[in-house]
């Protein structure tokens, strides 16, 4: 099953497809995270997109495509996988298509996650992570256990993203509005498109998708 979730910065696109990944053993292709690991790794891409990350832009189209179609390759993701931030441009949609039907596979679905603009600041700015173990957490609507000790690993410092500042977001936003919700459009027609409502709590946006999954996880 190949799967697309679908939304602005902050919707939870991660949060669900770390869930999905879990619960129907689909891998979690995340282009951020991917391209986060390059820039701490300082490849050459890495060194390319660390800027362009951080000014909230869009990594070029042919950096990206290369990325996922050499990662979908891979053996884990024969029983199938969930694009996390990928497309995010009509290019890349166009160039998902030609990779699947080159291997044989179809896009099973798209998942739009819809918020509201106005809640993306606060879930961008509050959100943090364990240094250790990676374990995502946020200021409100993710708290630690016992303060200062992650709740999975017992680590005991924390990251925050360098994109994830009010000005960055903004820039993010504006990136997304332009060149990534016009995959909304292109995605309309094939049947493959569904809408959840990403402001419900994050247990029922997962049990949203579960049911958009042909209900075949359960709680
Ligand atoms: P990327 O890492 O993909 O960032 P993004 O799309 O901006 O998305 P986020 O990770 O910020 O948000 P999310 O939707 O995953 O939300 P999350 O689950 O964490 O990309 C970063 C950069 O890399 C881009 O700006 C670009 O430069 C580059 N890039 C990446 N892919 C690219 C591509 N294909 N082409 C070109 N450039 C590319 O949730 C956020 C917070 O809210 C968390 O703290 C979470 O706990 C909380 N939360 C989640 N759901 C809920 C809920 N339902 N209720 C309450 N809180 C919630």
């Amino acid at each position: 099953m190949i799967v697309v979730l679908l939304g602005p910065p902050g919707a939870g696109k991660g949060t669900q497809a770390k869930r999905i990944e879990e619960k129907l053993g689909l891998v979690q292709l995340s282009t951020g995270d991917m391209l986060r690991a390059a820039v701490a790794a300082g490849t050459e891409i890495g060194r390319q997109a660390e800027a362009i990350m951080k000014a909230g832009d869009l990594v070029p189209d042919a950096t990206m495509v290369h990325m996922i179609s050499e990662r979908i390759e891979l053996p884990d993701c024969a029983k199938g996988c969930v694009l996390d931030g990928f497309p995010r441009t009509v290019a890349q949609a166009d160039a998902l298509d030609r990779m699947l039907e080159g291997k044989g596979l179809v896009l099973d679905r798209v998942i739009e996650m819809k918020v509201d603009e106005a809640i993306l600041v606060e879930r961008i700015t509050g959100r943090f992570a364990c240094a250790k173990c990676g374990e995502g957490y946020h200021d409100t609507y993710r708290q630690l256990k016992v303060e200062g000790i992650c709740d999975v690993c017992g680590g005991g410092a924390f990251d925050r993203r360098a994109d994830d500042t009010v000005e960055t977001v903004a820039q993010r936003l504006a990136k997304y509005n332009a060149e990534t919700s016009p995959l909304l459009d292109y995605y309309a027609g094939t049947g493959a498109l569904a809408s959840v409502d990403a402001m419900a709590p994050i247990a029922e946006v997962g049990q949203a998708i579960d049911r958009l999954l042909d209900g075949s996880v359960e709680d």
